[in-house]
């Protein structure tokens, strides 16, 4: 299933209130045919704070999806970062100034130490898409080996190895998808058959007269499934590419930023220190920054043929409301919670699963869960549109994932309580009961 189809998402012609059929064509009219809508009856959202989404008749949503305000929505020690700082500055990096610095001091320091630089963006298509050019420069190749179900940016070049858009854009001429690693891709062991399959796609690059590049890798798989385990089964397949002279990246845009609850980085689970690492979404909670952290002899490579200025990237602003996110990280224990409402949540589905026979495994990695939905024990696209239909109109919000879509897709802000676990839980049974 491609992104583009958006299996839960708003269907033309669908009945809805007047007045949202009304925005829905202004909204064609201007924005055109490409964008999607989330739910069968789309939300109108004016507000968020903290874990809840407030629609225009004041009715809240618990947010059980939204990784970008990881910290909460509007979180008001981000905000009030970024409004001081808006009325103080808000130049590039081309003028010395601390600010930067010292939020790329702290970065630094949450990586290991062959991690020595960071480049800033504004969004993790860019991050990735500058991560290819410094690959190219460092190894000379052009080959890129992405799962078969990968997202990775709306850059043409991050298009064409987003295997999960469609056909439009990808996979690019230089990309060799492999399959995502699940047991049933890999019956005899993960880690081993993950590692063979980059180095028969290196194989396949070499006849077809292609250098191997990179291998690029959202290390919770969240566009293939959610596929955290078993932990360690990504430092064979960086192995591999680097074998064939390539480099792995570690695209951590979704699982980064303490989300996984065991460290920082979903990479860090897998024993394995990357060549470079794509960051984003829950980097300025909702304030539009992302970054690419590097070796510096990689890097070296690239620099001495080229230059990098990113207009906004990395810009005085972006500077402050990344302190602040960390700082908030950090006073609230949201790592900690992560793990532990994490796990409680993953605990409640499972205990579901025995009541459901709709719901299947359960994976999960601190506050990222991925939960298979079944009829008859084979997958159910469908159904689990409907279930993430259904508790839309509980007060609940899910998606799906998956090359079929009929995985459900748990994300919630990094605040997500025991409570709000338990208030997902309990409207998730009777979404169930009622089907
Ligand atoms: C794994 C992954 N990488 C990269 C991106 C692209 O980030 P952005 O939308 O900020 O360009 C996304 C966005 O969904 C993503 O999920």
């Amino acid at each position: 299933m491609s992104q583009s189809m958006m299996p839960n998402g708003y269907v033309p012609g669908a009945t809805l209130p007047p007045e949202d059929a009304v925005r829905i064509t202004r909204r064609d009219r201007l924005l055109g045919p490409a964008y999607r809508l989330f739910y069968a009856e789309p939300l109108h959202i004016v507000r968020g704070e903290g874990v809840w989404l407030h629609d225009r008749e004041g009715r809240a949503y618990l947010d059980a999806y939204n990784n970008v305000a990881s910290v909460g929505h509007c979180h008001p020690r981000v905000t009030e970062a970024m409004a001081m700082q808006a009325t103080q500055l808000a130049t590039h990096t081309r003028y010395l100034h601390d600010g930067i610095l010292d939020y790329a001091e702290r970065l630094l320091a949450l990586f290991p130490a062959e991690l020595g630089h960071v480049i800033f963006t504004c969004t993790g298509s860019e991050a990735n898409d500058l991560a290819l050019r410094i690959a190219r420069a460092a190894t000379g190749g052009t080959g890129i080996i992405v799962t078969d179900n990968a997202y990775h940016g709306t850059s043409l070049a991050t298009a064409e190895m987003s295997t999960s858009v469609g056909p439009a854009t990808a996979p690019g001429p230089a990309v060799f998808p492999i399959p995502a690693p699940t047991v049933e891709n890999y019956p005899d062991g993960i880690a081993s058959g993950f590692a063979a399959a980059v180095d028969a796609a290196c194989d396949r690059m070499g006849s077809a007269g292609v250098r191997p590049c990179v291998l690029i890798l959202d290390t919770i798989f969240s566009s293939d499934g959610v596929r955290p385990d078993p932990q360690g089964f990504l430092a064979p397949a960086a192995a591999a590419i680097r074998a064939h002279g390539g480099l792995f990246i570690a695209d951590e845009v979704q699982p980064g930023f303490g989300r996984t609850g065991t460290g920082m980085w979903g990479y860090g689970r897998h024993g394995v220190v990357p060549d470079m690492v794509s960051l984003g979404k829950p980097m300025g909670n909702g304030y539009p920054m992302a970054g690419l952290v590097v070796r510096p002899h990689i890097l070296a490579a690239f620099a001495a043929n080229a230059r990098y200025f990113n207009t906004f990237g990395g810009n005085a602003v972006a500077a402050a409301v990344g302190q602040a996110v960390l700082d908030v990280m950090r006073d609230e224990g949201l790592m900690q919670n992560a793990a532990h409402t994490g796990a409680a949540l993953a605990d409640g589905m499972r205990s579901l699963a025995d009541q459901h026979a709709a719901l299947g495994e359960t994976r999960a990695a601190g506050l990222f869960l991925g939960t298979d939905i079944l009829t008859d024990g084979q997958p159910d696209a469908a159904l689990a549109s409907r279930i993430v239909n259904d508790l839309r109109r509980t007060g609940v919000l899910i998606s799906t994932s998956g090359p079929l879509g009929h995985i459900l897709k748990i994300r919630p802000p990094l605040p997500f309580s025991l409570a709000n676990a338990d208030q997902l839980l309990t409207k998730l049974d009777k979404v169930l009961r009622d089907l």
